[in-house]
Parts: structure tokens; sequence; C-alpha cells
């Protein structure tokens, strides 16, 4: 059945689009339990690279479940029959965590501890921390699946996760704000400092990792036992 946004009134009275939403409007719970699974797994991870090293390089963590109505835009908007199948196989983003680290090695220390994983699947990398999109946007995404012990079984649900520096949160931040605000085109010069802007916050990034390392180096110098930055 081709469900589209602009027909939800007229179809609101047909008995299979019924059954569908009503089927639609019980997943976004799977996917709440999903997401606070995995927020729960980064949490304990957290946890234990403070009681270890005195320091966690995980900032802060953001959760969403995207609207139903985002995601029948974004079938749409991609081509696909409006069925759950589709919407499983083909939305990876309806649960969303967002992880801000401090410090640009500690996306890949992550990263590379989650691949490790029995409980999570990565089922795709796509690094846009060492491929910049055009306009400058950085960040770490990963699709990944986490298990869902349900009643009928194991159910593996997908989720986006996006790593990323406070530098890079506050560029994707702010070109997010500014570029809805303007909603067209943007001019070839505000481009441009967009994509200056972008680097300013890449170059404060590994002024930052540069740092840290001297003042590591400090504390090491200072105290047998070393110290964590
Ligand atoms: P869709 O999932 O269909 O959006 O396409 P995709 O899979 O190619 O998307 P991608 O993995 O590149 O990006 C997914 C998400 O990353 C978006 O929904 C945004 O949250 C974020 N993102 C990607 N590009 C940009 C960008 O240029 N600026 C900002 N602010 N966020 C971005
Ligand atoms: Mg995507």
């Amino acid at each position: 059945m081709q469900v589209h946004v602009k027909d939800l009134q007229h179809w609101q009275d047909n008995e299979d689009f019924t059954n569908l939403i009503n089927e639609f409007k019980s997943l976004p719970a799977l996917y709440r339990h999903a997401l606070n699974d995995l927020e729960n797994k980064i949490d304990v991870i957290k946890t234990e690279w403070q009681v270890r090293d005195g320091f966690s390089p995980i900032e802060h963590v953001k959760c969403r479940i995207k609207e139903p109505k985002s995601i029948l835009q974004k079938m749409e908007r991609k081509g696909f029959e409006f069925n759950l199948e589709n919407m499983e196989q083909h939305i990876h983003d309806i649960a969303g965590m967002r992880i801000v680290c401090a410090f640009v090695k500690d996306i890949y220390r992550l990263v590379d501890h989650l691949s490790t994983r029995e409980d999570i699947r990565v089922l795709e990398i796509k690094d846009y921390i060492a491929h910049p999109k055009p306009n400058g946007y950085q960040s770490l995404h990963l699709i990944v699946a986490i298990p869902l012990v349900l009643l009928e079984g194991t159910r593996w649900v997908k989720a986006e996760i996006q790593l990323r520096t406070l530098a890079m949160d506050f560029w994707a931040s702010m070109e997010h704000i500014l570029y809805y605000k303007f909603d067209k085109q943007l001019p070839s010069h505000v481009a441009e400092e967009l994509k200056d802007a972008a680097r300013a916050a890449d170059e404060l990034d590994q002024k930052m990792l540069r740092l840290r390392h001297e003042i590591l180096e400090l504390a090491e110098g200072e105290s047998p036992a070393g110290g964590q930055v």
C-alpha cells in the first residue's frame, strides 16, 4: 500500500491503513527500549572509564526517537512503499543517539570498543571526520543493531549513533540553526564562511589534543604515579 503524507486524511477511514498505523504506533516503544538499553551500555562504559582513568572522555549523550511523521516523509523521499518491513530495513535512524566526546581520539577508542562487543552489531560506519562533507560537517556515524529480547524471541533493533567532539557539535548545531532559518540555498560566500568555521573547529580540536598531551606529560613528570587529563 502506497501511503503519502498528503493523503493521510483521506486514508483514515481505510481498514488496512488503520491496522498498519496501529502496528506502526506500537513500534516506537520497541525502539525506545532498544535505545534505553544502548544508553545504559554507554553509561557503563562511561563509569568504567571514569573509575579506571579518573576521567571519562564522554561529555554527554542525547537520545531521540524519530517522529512517525518524519519517518513517513523520509520513506516517501527515498521512494519506499510504506510498510513495516521497508521501514525496519531502510530507515536506520528511527532510534538516534548522539555521543559528544572531549577529544577526537576518544571517538575512535569508543568505536573500536563498540565494534568488539557481542551485544552490539556495527552494521555501517560513515567517517565524516576523516572525510568531512563538502559543507564542512564532521562526525562519525554508526548504524548499529541492539538485541531486544521479546516474547517472540530476540529482535535486533537498528539505531544510528553520531559521535562528535564538542567543537564539531557546536558547528553542527549552529549550521542547523542557520540553515533552517534561511530555508534556501545558501549564498556561496556564506557557505564558504561556514566551511571556514568548520576548519576553525577542527583546528581547535587539534589544539586541545596537543594541550592534553602536554599537560599529561607535565603531570607524569610531577608525580611518580602519573596523571590523567
Ligand atoms: P539520511 O539518513 O537520509 O538523512 O541520509 P544519510 O544516511 O546519507 O545521512 P547521513 O548519515 O549523512 O546523516 C544523517 C544525519 O547526520 C542527519 O540526519 C543529521 O542529523 C546529521 N547530518 C548529516 N549531515 C549534516 C550536515 O551537513 N549538517 C548538520 N548540522 N547535520 C548533518
Ligand atoms: Mg542516515
